[in-house]
């Protein structure tokens, strides 16, 4: 059965040897709620979100994730899960080897079956949401300016209008008018 909410986080613990990070952390999200969450530089924000993506295993605690638990399940229940998620990390962390269209639609591509041209054509629509120029799209990403980067993180975590988007950080380094549009 279904849980109401969509993210549901128990009981969340997370050490490094002898420096606990997160202890017993809990939070509950619904359909089409947002949560920011503040904190001191080394406070766990970073590794609360690599948690909840799937990356980091937690000591102790679950997580579901439209009713999936992330942490306690098998392979292909969790990428099934996963892959109604978008990402950006805090270094942005775009794939160095590929282009900027083909960033953008990496999973479009690999799990979705698009074609080239209609990936393409799913990257231009994006990236001028984004106040990108369309002549990027075949840049790699050590072409692009830090901001630009960014924003081409954010264009592939939205692209497939995933219902869970994850941001770390995704605003810094951008200039305020540009972070506050985006
Ligand atoms: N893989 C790891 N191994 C050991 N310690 C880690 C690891 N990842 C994070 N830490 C530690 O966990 C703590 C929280 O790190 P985290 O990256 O979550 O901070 P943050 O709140 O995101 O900080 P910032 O605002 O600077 O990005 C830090 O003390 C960091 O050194
Ligand atoms: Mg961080």
């Amino acid at each position: 059965m279904k849980t109401k909410n969509l993210i549901d986080v128990k009981n969340l613990s997370v050490s490094f040897g002898n420096n606990i990070i997160l202890n017993k952390i809990n939070l509950h999200l619904s359909k089409k709620e947002s949560l920011v969450i503040i904190g001191k530089s080394g406070s766990g924000k970073s590794v609360l979100l690599k948690c909840l993506m799937g990356i980091l295993k937690p000591n102790l605690g679950s997580i579901k994730i439209d009713g999936v638990d992330i942490v306690n399940t098998n392979r292909t229940d969790k990428e099934n899960a996963l892959k109604n998620i978008g990402v950006t990390f805090q270094n942005g962390a775009l794939f160095d080897s590929l282009t900027v269209w083909e960033n953008i639609t990496f999973k479009e591509t690999r799990f979705f079956g698009f074609d080239k041209k209609a990936a393409k054509e799913k990257a231009l629509s994006i990236i001028q949401n984004l106040e990108l120029d369309k002549n990027i799209l075949e840049l790699y990403p050590s072409e692009l300016s830090g901001g630009m980067q960014k924003r081409v993180a954010i264009a592939r975590a939205i692209c497939d209008q995933p219902q869970v988007l994850f941001f770390d950080e995704p605003t810094s380094g951008l200039d305020p008018i540009t972070g506050k549009n985006n």
